[in-house]
């Protein structure tokens, strides 16, 4: 456990690395509970560092980016930061504007990625652990009842980082947790991730209007550049004349899984040709956000100095779909006394 800076309201952050027996590791804050660092072998055995992000809890806090971080209270897009529950009425922040179109994004304003969590290595049959705790009070950002939240990041042997996230409230409310990471598998800072192989076990997508917000419509891929249900290189058709990737600038879409499960099962495949690394995501969610970081732009100084230009990286955020508590078609966010909302995701790495 080492310092990692201190956060705006003045309380020190820390950083904690988690390894197994073979040198893989993850390097992961009480603040945000971001993963800073992935170290993962290339197929020479050479460990490099796939996870961009910053050298400290400053640039954390002075960013929106969401590198490494966990989302939260809902994660994804809300239309126009409304929603109704239980007939009241709830206005969250508008903290997003796609297309000039006003929503809420990723928890709002300061959400789970800009607090400091309570933080407890743990020592489990399964590996090294680090369980983070975050109370968020009734009203915070706007959303109702005192949530607690719980997410245990372990790594295991077969170079596997788990995310298990749990919730509980004392009033009903909404919630939709997810991780943020942003993956290059040659390597953070090694250029645009465009040439990576990814497969993504999806039949279906949610097509979004202007302000990137889900039409409702559960769509085939089929017939689109959204189908990744072969491997495809992410830039081949990138910048197709497609309306969907038009609207995004790229990929920014939640991905339907065929399989959904009780346990985790596959819902991506990435493939670095270069490096040899693999990325298998497992998750229990129903769905995926898989970003090509098409907002990047090279300005922010990211860790050791680098630069991360436009799709230097790309996110597969596991999730419930964007706008869920919105859309009677989608599988519900909804959350009240008495539950627990569990989920898991699995990001495996290994050499092919
Ligand atoms: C999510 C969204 C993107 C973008 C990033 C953060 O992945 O879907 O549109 O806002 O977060 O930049």
């Amino acid at each position: 456990m080492k310092p990692f800076g201190q956060t705006p309201e003045g309380r020190t952050a820390r950083l904690f690395t988690l390894q197994n027996a073979r040198g893989f590791r993850a390097e992961i804050s009480d603040y945000g509970g971001t993963v800073v660092r992935l170290w993962a072998p290339d197929r020479r055995g050479e460990f490099g560092d796939v996870a961009l992000g910053f050298d400290s809890v400053e640039g954390y806090a002075a960013h929106t980016a969401y590198f490494g971080a966990l989302i939260g209270r809902h994660g994804n897009r809300i239309a126009h930061g409304k929603f109704s529950l239980d007939g009241k009425t709830h206005s969250l922040a508008l903290n997003n504007a796609p297309g000039g179109i006003p929503c809420h994004l990723h928890g709002g304003t300061r959400g789970f990625d800009k607090v400091l969590w309570a933080a407890d290595p743990l020592r489990t049959a399964d590996g090294e652990a680090l369980r983070l705790r975050y109370r968020s009070a009734d009203g915070e950002e706007n959303y109702p009842g005192t949530l607690d939240v719980e997410v245990v990041y372990t790594v295991l042997a077969d170079d596997a980082l788990r995310i298990d996230y749990a919730a509980t409230t004392d009033r009903a409310t909404i919630v939709n947790l997810t991780n943020h990471t942003y993956f290059n598998l040659a390597g953070a800072g090694g250029g645009d991730v465009l040439g990576h192989e990814l497969q993504l076990l999806a039949s279906r997508y949610t097509p979004v209007n202007a302000g990137l917000i889900p039409l409702g419509e559960l769509a085939p891929v089929a017939g689109t550049p959204l189908d990744f249900r072969a491997p495809r290189t992410i830039g081949e058709r990138i910048d197709a004349a497609d309306e969907q990737l038009r609207r995004a600038g790229g990929y920014d879409h939640n991905f339907v899984l065929d399989r959904a499960a009780a346990s985790p099962a596959l819902a991506a495949l990435v493939h670095e040709p270069q490096s040899g690394r693999r990325l298998e995501v497992l998750t229990t969610e129903p769905g995926v956000q898989f970003y090509s970081g098409n907002f990047l732009d090279g300005t922010l100084a990211g860790k050791g100095g680098q630069r991360y230009p436009k799709r230097s990286g790309f996110c597969l955020e596991t999730q419930h779909f964007p706008d869920a508590p919105n859309q009677p078609l989608f599988p519900t966010t909804a959350l009240r006394p008495g539950e627990t909302r569990r989920s898991t995701t699995i990001y495996r790495f290994s050499v092919a």
